[in-house]
């Protein structure tokens, strides 16, 4: 009898731990409005101009191409991704122990609120939950190299 409660107990466990991997994945978790519509508009930009090298779930490609999702680098310095969207990145870099060095294209044509609305998408996707990011933020973020 108690074996049978207890073997309930963890299908039902893992059943929750099922649900919880989906979770937070996606713009439909993001709770503030101008955050998620920020996010909404970022996933198009994001889809046009990164999903190519760092992949639709942000995952990356082998050792060429760095994660998005769950990458430590990104979640050290926000500042650093704005400048690294706007101006690109040359040199060797190392995301979770992982050394990089291929060169990321800069995206001169993109302005503030776009470059917002991209790293609001990648900020509060996949686990993240950052936040809104402003085109101020952003403008501050260009005028000082990290
Ligand atoms: C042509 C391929 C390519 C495109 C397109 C591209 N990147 Fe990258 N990205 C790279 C590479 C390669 C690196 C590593 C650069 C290095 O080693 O110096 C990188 C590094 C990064 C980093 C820092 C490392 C990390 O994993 O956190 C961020 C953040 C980033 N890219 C975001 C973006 C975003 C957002 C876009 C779209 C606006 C984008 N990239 C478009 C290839 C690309």
């Amino acid at each position: 009898m108690k074996s049978a409660v207890g073997s309930l107990l963890f299908l039902f466990m893992l059943s929750c731990n099922g649900g919880d991997d989906n979770k937070n994945e996606g713009i439909s978790n993001i709770k503030d409005l101008k955050t998620r519509q920020y996010a909404i508009q970022g996933q198009q930009l994001y889809l046009q101009y990164c999903s190519n090298c760092h992949q639709e779930d942000g995952t990356g490609l082998n050792r060429l191409i760095p994660p998005l999702k769950n990458a430590d680098y990104m979640l050290v310095d926000v500042n650093r991704s704005l400048y690294i969207i706007k101006n690109g990145l040359n040199g060797s870099i190392l995301v979770n122990n992982v050394e990089y060095n291929q060169p990321m294209p800069e995206n001169s044509k993109l302005s503030p609120i776009e470059i917002a609305q991209i790293a609001t998408y990648i900020y509060n996707v996949w686990g993240n939950e950052y936040g809104l990011i402003t085109p101020e933020k952003v403008k501050e973020a260009l005028s000082t190299a990290p």
